[in-house]
């Protein structure tokens, strides 16, 4: 028998990926699953976008079916354009945005246009597990700075520049994080885009959950206050649905260049089909249409697992409080683990991501990620309640501390 272990990549070995694929698989029958950062199948305007994909393959197909240009089709990058100024309040001239497949995508293509193997890079701690693995996978050193209850920590930042890091790019996703929902502050935002701009270093921003505010307000992005030292990545995943893959990428021209030309060696161009739907969709006003819908949803699931957690969780246990996206971040009591934790959560029917993944060092291991997007509401209150009861359960029969 061939041995084709032997051919894999040495890149292979640096993946973190056991977690994720954890994640994308599911849950088995009975267990309610709070992993998946999964957008909820009720904010799919699924009758708008069958009007539209039916017309556009009517109507359209050399265009909608056909390969596109690899910074994407003229007309979606106008759109994009229109849409960023509308949205941020600035707009990126024609070479400063392209079109991806996905947030992912991008975060691929910034690895590969500027990652050679040993280059620093910042990311937040805890971080994006899809980003952590793209940067390991480009055996880049990652090194991790601090979050609190505003975000990442600038001035621990400032403290790794002073001391000489300069890092390739400060990844940091700056609303709802994934997998906090923290948001960085006004005042930080403001005091990271001082510190690049001092230091001539890119900030590599993520407004992945950034139109998923609960109150439908929103802070400046980084690259709308400084769009000479900040790569934008954003996706339509959250906002719309990650069943058409599409992204952009906004930022100085000559690193959205470098992205586009990466961009040959992924899928070469984004799906045309998406990018059409996408723009009459957004065209036709479908966002402002259902965006209200949908932050009115995620609110309301945050609302009613908030009160579960108050209600079963048993004391000394914490929680972020986010003001939009899909996520919580829960820390246990008296250093619970959560890996060691899992299978009795599993029995009890309740799954979560365990913290530790998210880390590039140690870290994470009483805390877990919880997603209240995709299930129901009921669904959440049992959930909060079985993972509650595990918890208490942990905590009466553990061993007693020696003496
Ligand atoms: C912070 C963040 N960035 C990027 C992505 C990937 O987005 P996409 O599905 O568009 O590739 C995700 C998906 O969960 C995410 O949470």
């Amino acid at each position: 028998m061939a041995d084709f272990a032997q051919a894999f990549a040495r890149r292979t070995r640096l993946r973190r990926g056991e977690e994720l694929k954890t994640i994308l698989a599911g849950s088995p029958p009975g267990v309610l699953s709070m992993t998946g950062g999964l957008p909820n199948p009720e904010t799919f305007p699924t009758e708008e976008v069958d009007e539209i994909a039916r017309r556009l393959v009517r109507d359209d197909p050399a265009v909608a079916l056909q390969y596109t240009p690899t910074p994407g089709l003229d007309s979606t990058r106008e759109y994009l354009a229109d849409r960023q100024e509308q949205l941020q309040g600035r707009r990126p001239q024609r070479d400063e945005l392209i079109v991806t497949s996905g947030g992912m995508e991008c975060i691929a293509l910034m690895c590969q246009a500027l990652l050679d193997p040993g280059d620093p890079v910042v990311a937040e701690a805890p971080s994006y597990l899809g980003a952590l693995m793209a940067f390991g996978a480009a055996e880049a050193q990652v090194v991790a700075i601090d979050m609190d209850d505003d975000g990442l920590v600038v001035d621990a930042l400032a403290e790794r520049l002073a001391d000489g890091l300069r890092p390739k790019f400060v990844y940091t996703i700056p609303e709802y994080q994934n997998p906090t929902g923290l948001t960085l502050s006004l005042e930080r935002r403001h005091a990271l885009v001082d510190l690049a701009r001092r230091y001539g270093i890119l900030i590599f921003e993520d407004v992945a959950y950034r139109e998923l505010s609960f109150d439908g307000t929103s802070m400046p992005t980084l690259w709308s206050l400084a769009p000479d030292v900040v790569l934008q990545a954003g996706t339509f995943s959250k906002s719309l649905f990650p069943g058409i893959r599409l992204g952009w990428a906004s930022g100085p021209r000559e690193v959205v260049e470098e992205l586009a030309a990466a961009k040959l060696n992924t899928d070469q161009c984004a799906g045309g089909l998406g990018q059409r739907m996408l723009e009459e969709y957004g065209r036709a006003g479908g966002f402002e249409r259902n965006l209200p819908a949908a932050r009115a949803l995620y609110a309301s699931h945050w609302a009613a697992l908030s009160v579960a957690l108050e209600q079963h969780m048993p004391a000394g246990s914490t929680w972020t409080e986010p003001a939009g996206g899909f996520l919580t971040w829960l820390t246990l009591p008296d250093g619970l683990d959560v890996l060691e934790l899992r299978p009795a959560a599993l029995r009890a029917g309740v799954a979560y991501v365990a913290g530790p993944p998210f880390y590039v060092g140690d870290g994470g291991q009483s805390s877990m990620r919880l997603s209240f997007s995709h299930r129901t509401e009921p669904e959440l209150a049992t959930a909060a309640q079985r993972l509650g009861a595990v918890a208490r359960e942990a905590l009466v029969s553990r061993p007693a501390p020696a003496p």
